[in-house]
């Protein structure tokens, strides 16, 4: 018998998990009954399910009779979701002004929008610096790792005071950051800080970005659960009509709960119709040689529930009815925080956007909580402000009270 062959597997490396999955499956291995959950990305009710929206299960219906066959789709996704998402983005005047100079994609959510977005900017602008927030959403820096640039932070909570850095940030992107470099913004509701620029910050860091020649990449994944959907749309508006070069990584994921349909939409602003007709063909061939179409279904029924006025008006009550929900919860919290006497700063969380709180318990009394009562929440103290009711604030609140006192 000839030797057999070595394994061309055999230097494979087992990867470490994100810090957040990690977490997450050591929570679902948690064999406590009364364990509670607050460190999930997704807005869930108190018993942790991901709610089906109501127009999302009538639009599905709807379709479901029409039964549509199921070609593929052209590289650039369903135009009926793309015209719907430019006017969600950026507004119908803004949007019919801009249209013939975008260029536009369907993506496999926000999470294939930026790596479409690394990918083409990988391409075209190889040498820049990507610039994120710090701290920022788990996966930014990896993405643009992967598509291979070298990923710089910038300063945005001061880590004395807890309270936002925004000098900081404007003084690295002003002084440090070399011209053309790449920095990635949330639009709106930071994950993790829930801390926004007001909108005359956004204006301030809008002039550095132009006097800079800086490209922006504005990541937008919590429409409507913040403020409003034109209120969290603004800081991108601002950019766009000011002629900043701009990247949109657009998801839908927590907008229309519907995280696993994968649907999400990337949007380049370029100075003409032949630029906006380069660019795309940039990002269909690397849709092509990726997954070569993407899939139907989800942008289907979010084309349906955005184009039929009555589903429209029902998807925009439901997701405003999730942003009170989380605005009542984090009013409920820090009320609380204040009533238990524990050292946190109220006008710090109450600033805060979002699904999240960026509750600033230490992570000591994090491990407190996750190993003697059953509750998780990362390390930085993000906890899903979603995954809360009444009950569950007082139970946290107690449990919260009785590992701080132990950890202090
Ligand atoms: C800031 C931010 N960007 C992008 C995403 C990714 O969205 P998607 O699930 O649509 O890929 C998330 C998800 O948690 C996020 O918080």
């Amino acid at each position: 018998m000839p030797a057999r062959a070595p394994s061309p597997f055999a230097h494979a490396a087992a990867q470490p998990l994100d810090a957040t999955v990690a977490l997450l499956a050591r929570f679902r291995g948690d064999p406590r009954d009364a364990k509670m959950n607050l460190a999930c990305g997704t807005f869930v009710n108190p018993r942790g399910e991901v709610p089906l929206l109501a127009a999302v299960r009538e639009a599905e219906r709807a379709l479901a009779a029409e039964a549509h066959p199921r070609d593929y789709q052209p590289m650039a996704g369903d135009e009926r979701l793309l015209a719907a998402a430019r006017d969600l983005l950026l507004g119908p005047a803004l949007g019919a002004s801009m249209r013939h100079r975008l260029a536009a994609m369907q993506a496999l959510g926000g999470t294939g929008a930026l790596r479409l977005a690394a990918e083409l900017l990988q391409a075209l602008v190889p040498a820049a610096p990507v610039y994120v927030s710090r701290p920022t959403w788990g996966n930014h820096a990896q993405i643009f790792e992967a598509a291979g640039f070298a990923v710089r932070e910038h300063p945005y909570v001061d880590t004395a005071t807890g309270e936002p850095d925004f000098q900081g940030m404007v003084r690295t992107l002003r002084d440090e950051a070399p011209r053309g470099a790449i920095v990635v913004l949330h639009t709106s509701c930071h994950n993790p800080t829930g801390f926004d620029p007001s909108p005359a910050q956004w204006m301030a860091l809008a002039d550095v970005f132009l006097e800079r020649g800086l490209i922006a990449v504005h990541d937008i994944a919590y429409q409507g659960l913040g403020d409003g959907l034109d209120e969290d749309a603004h800081a991108l508006r601002l950019f766009v009509a000011r002629g900043i070069p701009t990247l949109v990584a657009h998801s839908l994921s927590k907008t229309f709960s519907l995280y696993g349909e994968r649907v999400g939409t990337l949007w380049v602003t370029c100075t003409d119709p032949t630029e906006a007709r380069h660019v795309g063909s940039m990002l269909q061939r690397r849709v092509r040689t990726n997954y070569s179409t993407p899939p139907v279904h989800g942008a289907a029924v979010i084309a349906r529930v955005l184009e039929d006025p009555d589903l429209r008006a029902a998807w925009r009550d439901e997701l405003a009815g999730m942003a009170r929900h989380v605005q009542a919860m984090r009013r409920r919290l820090v009320d609380g925080l204040e009533q238990a006497g524990l050292p946190v700063a109220r006008r710090q969380l109450e600033a805060q956007k979002g699904l999240f709180c960026f509750s600033g318990i230490p992570a000591d009394v994090v491990d407190r909580l996750r190993t003697e009562q059953g509750i998780y929440l990362p390390r930085s103290g993000r906890l899903c402000l979603a995954a809360l009711d009444p009950p569950g604030v007082r139970r946290f609140l107690d449990a919260l009270a009785a590992a701080w006192a132990i950890a202090a």
